[in-house]
């Protein structure tokens, strides 16, 4: 995998924040937050080859939106996905929650093009609406799949909340699958980072893949639930109060366990 400089996924990570900052301070279902940041994030991954879809649903009295982005090439019936949610709660701009996840797996996205990679497996991202007033996005995603296409849906890594500031412990999800899990705590562990396992109750948009029957986990940069960063949910989760390192470390990660999951050669560059 590619070694990525934390100043890549920062850089999506200042555009959310003036995202928020245009749009009343919030990127929420229902705001104009949100539409703006899927049309940021859909214009960086066309840019550079992505095949992306812009889902609509409705929920609450407003319409909101799914993005998902595919990277042609792979074994289209054994694709990896990998998501986050891209809303923010309405008291804030939701920069750690989850700008960072947004940002992270969208660098990795990037990197995914600028390598030209050639997976074994196909490669599918995903960015949620309306993960905030109940995981709404990425349970209409998986309930609209036709029972042919979930099938081809082999993992699902989730990433919400990865650039909490001091975290001590990653949390790794041990309410999904043990395997996926294993590996995330592997790439973790080589580097002498420590982890602990984190049964968060599906509280986030690995819960749909799980009930599904997809394998399916994720990481956050929080150890216990009890114990949540300071700005969590508040109009102070901005841009200043997250730690670049942990974010530069999230996509680090997500690149390395992608990458090894992939099952991609050598990177081929034409
Ligand atoms: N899904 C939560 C959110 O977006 C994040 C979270 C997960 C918080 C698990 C606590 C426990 O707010
Ligand atoms: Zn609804
Ligand atoms: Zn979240
Ligand atoms: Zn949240």
């Amino acid at each position: 995998p590619p070694t990525i400089p934390t100043s890549a996924p920062l850089v999506h990570i200042g555009d959310l924040q003036k995202i928020a900052d245009a749009n009343g301070g919030t990127r929420a279902h229902g705001r104009p937050g949100h539409k703006a940041s899927v049309e940021a994030v859909k214009a960086k991954l066309d840019a550079v080859g992505f095949k992306t879809q812009v889902v609509p649903f409705n929920h609450a009295g407003a319409q909101g939106w799914n993005l998902i982005a595919d990277w042609t090439g792979g074994d289209e019936n054994n694709i990896l996905m990998v998501g986050a949610h891209i809303d923010s709660v309405t008291a804030g701009p939701g920069l750690n929650d989850n700008g960072s996840g947004t940002s992270a797996i969208l660098e990795v996205a990037l990197q995914v093009a600028k390598a030209n990679l050639k997976p074994t497996r196909h490669l599918r991202f995903a960015w949620w609406g309306a993960e905030e007033i109940g995981l709404i996005g990425s349970s209409a995603y998986v309930r609209a799949l036709p029972a042919a296409e979930k099938s081809k849906i082999k993992s699902y890594l989730n990433f919400d909340m990865v650039a909490t500031k001091k975290v001590k412990k990653w949390g790794v999800y041990s309410d999904g699958d043990k395997a996926l899990a294993a590996e995330i705590k592997a790439w973790y562990d080589a580097r002498n980072v420590p982890t602990v396992p984190l049964d968060i109750n599906g509280r986030s948009d690995h819960a749909a893949f799980t009930r599904a029957g997809i394998a399916a986990s994720g990481v956050i940069s929080e150890d216990s639930l009890s114990n949540l960063d300071p700005c969590y949910h508040k109009a102070c989760d901005t841009q200043t109060s997250l730690s670049p390192d942990a974010l530069g470390l999230a996509t680090n990660m997500i690149a390395g366990v992608m990458w090894k999951l992939s099952g991609a050669k050598v990177a081929a560059r034409s």
